[in-house]
């Protein structure tokens, strides 16, 4: 059986906790190279994972053959290393988010078409079974017409020497840009929509790095639905996401999804009103409660960008179109904070 070759590019990070591990669990998918700027850790990698390294993506992509390159490096190095990939004849899986600037992810849109190669984008959460779930749930009209959605996603993230996310040369910006761009991801696909408006705040409050360390946005969506984002890098980890999407029948609310792991739970309320009661009884109410599969998210989305490669369908690029428009609604929350 021809395997579909990987290479990896930024392979210390997010690529060695998850990612290679859930290439390797595809068994027609292979990694053939990695490549890390830090020559210490290429070679830890080389040897784990039984597969030639370099530290220069241009030796890499010169000297191995593959048909695709995950790259999980820091944000500011996704376009031109995205960019050096696809002209090098490469479909290309890059993090979130798709670059540092909107345009640079429509500049590499653009790049990808005109190499004929497919561009998709690390949003691996949309995976989730749950978050499946809730899309299905929302299209059948199972809470009625959708009115407003609240995100929480954090985690703690106390200063660190020479960490690229505390820079915004190197990261683009705090929590909002870390985590928000998730929440803001999930929740353009889930309701088919694009947010055009919004109002912010992105400040620092417990940590003295140049991102922000705490973020938040209400904004309307292009369909009408408001909603608010909050993004903190100084809640602890054990403190459960939220995602909740409030409709005129009923509501759905996620806790705990949002997340690297495939967890948490759904539960969903369908309740229409009928009349209005004065007593505001809920005696209609039916609820129903889902846990997550417990899959591998990563998992889910290489094999998924590898079957859209293989049946030769690269010109839905929904996944990198999305991305762009998650990071024009965090260029308008960056601006108006
Ligand atoms: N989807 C997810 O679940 C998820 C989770 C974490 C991070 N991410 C994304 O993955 C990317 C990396 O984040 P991380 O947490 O793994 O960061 P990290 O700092 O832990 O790892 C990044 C790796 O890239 C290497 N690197 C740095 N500069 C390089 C260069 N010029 N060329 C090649 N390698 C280079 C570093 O040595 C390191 O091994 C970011 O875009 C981040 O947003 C996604």
């Amino acid at each position: 059986m021809k395997k579909f070759k990987w290479c990896v590019i930024g392979a210390g990070g997010i690529a060695d906790r998850r990612v290679i591990p859930a290439m390797q669990k595809d068994e027609k998918s292979e990694l053939v190279a990695v490549m890390d700027k830090n020559e210490a850790v290429a070679k830890r990698l080389s040897e784990k994972y039984g597969a030639p390294s370099f530290t220069s993506e241009k030796d890499l992509l010169q000297s191995v053959d593959c048909d695709a390159v995950y790259i999980g490096t820091p944000v500011a190095l996704h376009f031109p290393q995205a960019k050096l990939s696809l002209e090098s004849g490469k479909h290309v899986l890059v993090e979130k988010p798709i670059a540092i600037s909107s345009s640079d992810g429509e500049n590499l849109l653009a790049i990808a078409k005109h190499a004929g190669k497919f561009l998709s984008v690390g949003y691996m959460m949309e995976y989730h079974s749950l978050h499946q779930r809730t899309k299905e749930l929302i299209e059948e009209g199972k809470i009625g017409r959708v009115c407003s959605v609240h995100a929480r996603f954090s985690c703690w993230y106390p200063p660190i020497e020479g960490a690229w996310r505390q820079q915004k040369a190197l990261g683009g910006g705090g929590a909002m840009m870390d985590l928000g761009v998730h929440c803001i991801d999930l929740i353009e696909w889930l309701l088919d929509t694009r947010i055009s408006e919004v109002k912010s705040f992105c400040k620092n409050r417990t940590f003295r790095y140049e991102a922000e360390d705490e973020a938040a946005a209400l904004f309307m969506t292009e369909n009408g639905v408001l909603g608010d984002i909050a993004a903190n890098f100084n809640i602890p980890d054990a403190c459960e996401s939220r995602l909740e999407v409030y409709g005129e029948s009923g509501s759905i609310l996620l806790y705990g999804t949002l997340g690297q792991e495939e967890k948490g739970t759904l539960t969903h309320l369908f309740s229409p009103q009928g009349d209005y009661s004065a007593m505001q009884t809920h005696t209609t109410a039916q609820t129903e409660t889902f846990r997550a599969e417990g899959g591998d998210l990563y998992y889910k989305q290489l094999s998924a960008f590898r079957k859209q490669v293989e049946s030769g369908n690269f010109g839905d690029f929904a996944e990198a179109e999305r991305a762009i428009e998650v990071q024009k609604a965090i260029e308008k929350i960056y601006e108006n904070s």
